[in-house]
């Protein structure tokens, strides 16, 4: 079983429209409305290559009924913890040709609804291998809230992904999870390094695994990921980039990182699931959705190299 945890999820609308005009009223042509925060993007493509999956974090308001209803649609086990704030909502319009998004503030949580989900975290470890910890912390939970939750989840003899940013990335490495995915922002940010090439985008990778004994795996987008783990180091990417729409698709390689380590895949074979599965999703007609059978047929095309 696997664990995806989203402390600040969100309902994703999108909005499809002829043009966008800023300053003129649009008549929408489509609306799209799924469920979304890193942690569910991750449990919905785990779910849909069958794998068994439970998502926990936080729900509140009328949105949770709404992102709640959307996951009862999957096998996604649904294991939120409720709160007095409406749950975010994500908008994003779409004129066919870019992409304008906007983000609602998470809602704040209280120090009693942080801890009540810090109790009833170990009992939601039952039976679970890997954990995801994934995205942004909402106001009102620590920036330590990951460290925290990475060290019950080890002792309870789970392995821990780790993929934020920012003093919660900072803090979160502190516990010791066993993977972290920054992208490529993430990691210079958090190693202070320039990482333009793939080839510094590994230094920086080895730097900081060094410093914190957390394998590092580092999703360049097009260019796919690079990998600093302690049984060495690799590149994987497909021949090309795709056209496409990468949005989300970090959170399937996530996924696929997940898949790996419950079913115990070497790195080479679990890195390079791990760029089919994403480009997959870059490619997709919906941003973030993987189809298994466009992951297969991508599959053979990765090449994974030892560094
Ligand atoms: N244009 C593309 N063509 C092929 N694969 C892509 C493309 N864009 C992204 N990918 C795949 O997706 C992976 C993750 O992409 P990226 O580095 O953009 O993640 P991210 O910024 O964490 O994304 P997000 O957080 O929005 O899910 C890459 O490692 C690569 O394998
Ligand atoms: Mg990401």
């Amino acid at each position: 079983m696997i664990l995806t945890v989203t402390l600040n999820p969100a309902l994703d609308v999108t909005y499809g429209v002829g043009a966008l005009i800023p300053g003129s009223t649009h008549r929408i042509r489509d609306v799209g409305v799924r469920a979304g925060g890193k942690g569910i993007n991750v449990a919905r493509v785990l779910a849909g290559f069958a794998l068994p999956v439970r998502a926990t974090g936080f729900l509140g308001g009328v949105t949770s009924d709404q992102i709640t209803a959307l996951l009862g649609q999957s096998t996604v086990e649904v294991c939120f913890v409720p709160i007095a704030a409406e749950t975010r909502r994500t908008v994003v319009v779409s004129d066919g040709v870019a992409a304008t998004g906007f983000w609602e503030p998470g809602p704040a949580v209280s120090a009693g609804e942080w801890r009540a989900f810090v109790a009833g975290y170990p009992g939601l470890l039952d039976g679970v291998e890997v954990v995801v910890l994934a995205g942004s912390l909402p106001p009102g939970v620590p920036d330590d809230a990951y460290a925290g939750l990475t060290t019950t989840a080890r002792s309870a003899g789970a392995r821990v992904i780790l993929d934020t940013a920012g003093p919660a990335l900072r803090a979160g490495l502190r516990a010791g999870p066993e993977v972290v995915k920054p992208n490529r922002g993430e990691l210079e940010e958090v190693t202070g390094q320039a990482a333009p090439t793939p080839r510094q985008a590994l230094g920086a990778a080895r730097l900081l695994r060094n410093d914190t004994g957390t394998a590092v795996v580092a999703t360049l987008g097009g260019d796919g990921l690079i990998a600093s783990t302690m049984d060495g180091d690799w590149r994987a990417a497909l021949p090309a980039a795709l056209p496409g729409n990468p949005t989300g698709a970090g959170d399937a390689c996530v996924a696929a990182l997940a898949a790996g380590l419950l079913r115990a895949r070497p790195w080479s074979e679990l890195l390079a699931d791990a760029v089919a599965w994403s480009a997959a999703a870059a490619t997709a007609p919906t941003a973030g959705t993987v189809d298994p059978g466009c992951a297969h047929r991508l599959r053979p095309s990765v090449v994974v190299a030892a560094i």
